[in-house]
C-alpha cells in the first residue's frame, strides 16, 4: 500500500517520524515535502497530496500542518478527497468506517508523537463499512 505524506513547516517535524514508522512497517511512501522547516504555504501541500490520491498515485493520504485545519481545508477542495482532520483515535477509526475518508490530517503542534503514530495505523487498518454509509459519502461526492 502507498501513502502520500504532505506537511507544511509545522507539521514537518511530525511527517518526518509518520514517514519513518511508515517505512518500518513495509508502507510504500510518496513524500511530496515540505523537506525542512523553512516557511511555506500548506495550501501546495494539501494539494499535492489530495490529487496524488484522486489520481491514484497513492492508495491513502496524510497531512500535517500546525492544527491540521488549515491543510486539510485545503485538500477538501479537490473533488473526491474527504480528509478528516483527527485529534484522537476514535475519529481516526470511525473516519475511516463512516467517512470512507481517504486522507488523515492533523497538527503537529496539536497532537504527540505517540497518539499521531497510533492514529496512522488505526487509520490504515479500518475498513469502511457501507450500508448506511454509503449513500452519505455517495451524497458528499455529488455536492
Ligand atoms: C503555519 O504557521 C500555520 O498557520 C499552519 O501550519 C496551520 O496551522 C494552518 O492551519
Amino acid at each position: 500500500m502507498k501513502i502520500a505524506l504532505g506537511a507544511d513547516h509545522g507539521g514537518f517535524e511530525l511527517k518526518e517520524k509518520i514517514k519513518a514508522h511508515l517505512i518500518e512497517k513495509g508502507y510504500e511512501v510518496l513524500d511530496l515535502g515540505t523537506h525542512s522547516t523553512e516557511s511555506v504555504d500548506y495550501p501546495t501541500f494539501g494539494h499535492a497530496v489530495g490529487h496524488a490520491v484522486v489520481d491514484k498515485k497513492a492508495d491513502y493520504g496524510v497531512l500535517v500542518c500546525g492544527t491540521g485545519i488549515g491543510i486539510s481545508i485545503a485538500a477538501n477542495k479537490v473533488p473526491g478527497v474527504r480528509a478528516a482532520l483527527c485529534t484522537n483515535t476514535t475519529m481516526a477509526r470511525l473516519t475511516r468506517e463512516h467517512n470512507n475518508a481517504n486522507i488523515l490530517a492533523m497538527g503537529g503542534r496539536i497532537v504527540g508523537d505517540v497518539l499521531a503514530l497510533e492514529m496512522v495505523d488505526v487509520f490504515l487498518a479500518t475498513e469502511f463499512q457501507g450500508g448506511r454509509h454509503e449513500k452519505r459519502v455517495d451524497a458528499i461526492e455529488n455536492i
